[in-house]
């Protein structure tokens, strides 16, 4: 009988055993986060105001897919593209909430925040995409993205947008002078308000999303924006005239709300990071191309005169953009400016 207890008891022993090894076999087995439910993964809202086919817009899917990808599904970045979650207006006030955790404004709508980053909006700043990525890198750039952290912003990057370009109804522009009296819409940023304002112009700040209508009620005359964004939102349909003008910088920082990235776990921010990088470099490689294919089909549409100002006529502008550059240099250290590489 003792014996009979003592050979159940070994079997059941052996039984246990068995049953823990397979469970440790099973613990060995990568896990497949995407049958989690969406209160067990990590998701990363990301809200952005322009379309798909755009730089920002394709480096947002692309870095969803890469964190995906590299976190075995855990993290899940759901982009909302065309401002379908939040317009420009909003978007920054809802990171800075924690109601999203990840944007990419333009700098421009963060002057109210940091006015020194108004930097990028002076005319004719950076000559090549390259001088941004090397100022942004340099001492004072890295200032000025550190000062968004009292916002409780945190910037992971920069991705480009590319250099802007004018559109207008009223007449051509080949001159500073013909910019006089034409009413432009403008991001939120008092240098690009003293940039139309020193040729004579007006200016309306308004959201990204409402230039189209804005243009078809006439309210606006002509605004300034890059390639991608300008044939993207179909605004060269509504206009008559189109100048390649390259005078100022768009592009934007990617920011997370800095909170809840200082609660992420180390191995978390390794892989946000890794696949940020990986995209920045992805990111700034294509929107040269992107802007070039963009202006081939915006110049197939026959629907919009396009001029192109010569290397010299841009020269003759940025002369007359001057005093945009004294008003910046009368209310924020110079540093600013003296960094950028038409200055150093
Ligand atoms: C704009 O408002 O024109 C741009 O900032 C839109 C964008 O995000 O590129």
């Amino acid at each position: 009988m003792k014996r009979n207890i003592l050979f159940s008891y070994g079997w059941l022993l052996l039984a246990v055993l068995i049953f823990l090894s397979a469970c440790q076999v099973d613990d060995s087995y990568p896990i497949d986060y995407e049958q989690l439910s969406e209160d067990e993964r990590l998701v990363i809202r990301f809200s952005h105001v322009v379309g798909e086919d755009t730089p920002k817009g394709m480096a947002a899917r692309k870095f969803a897919e890469l964190v995906k990808e590299r976190s075995d599904g855990y993290i899940e970045v759901q982009v909302f593209s065309n401002g379908t979650l939040y317009k420009d207006s909003e978007e920054l006030e809802a990171l800075m909430r924690g109601d999203i955790q990840m944007i990419a404004p333009a700098t421009s709508k963060l002057t109210h925040l940091v006015p020194e980053m108004s930097v990028f909006d002076l005319p004719y700043a950076f000559r090549t995409l390259d001088e941004v990525h090397t100022y942004i890198q340099s001492n004072v750039g890295k200032e000025l993205a550190t000062k968004l952290e009292t916002h409780n912003l945190y910037s992971l990057g920069i991705w480009d947008s590319g250099f802007k370009q004018l559109s207008n109804n009223v007449r051509p522009i080949h001159t500073f002078g013909d910019l006089e009296g034409l009413n432009m819409r403008i991001m939120p940023s008092d240098v690009l308000h003293k940039q139309f304002e020193i040729a004579g112009a007006n200016s309306r700040r308004t959201d990204f999303n409402t230039v189209f209508t804005e243009l078809k009620k006439g309210s606006i005359d002509g605004q300034e924006n890059t390639l991608s964004n300008i044939s993207s939102k179909n605004l060269y349909a509504l206009q008559d005239y189109l100048t390649i003008s390259n005078h100022g910088y768009l592009g934007y920082l990617v920011l997370f709300n800095h909170e809840l990235w200082k609660d992420l776990s180390p191995d978390v921010q390794e892989i946000l990071v890794s696949a940020l990088q990986e995209v920045q470099q992805w990111e700034w490689d294509l929107v040269n191309e992107l802007n070039m294919k963009k202006l081939e089909e915006i110049e197939q549409c026959e629907c919009v005169h396009i001029y192109t100002l010569s290397e010299e006529e841009q020269r003759a502008w940025e002369k007359a953009f001057e005093p945009v550059y004294k008003y910046y240099r009368i209310r924020h250290p110079v540093r600013f400016i003296q960094a950028l590489p038409k200055f150093s």
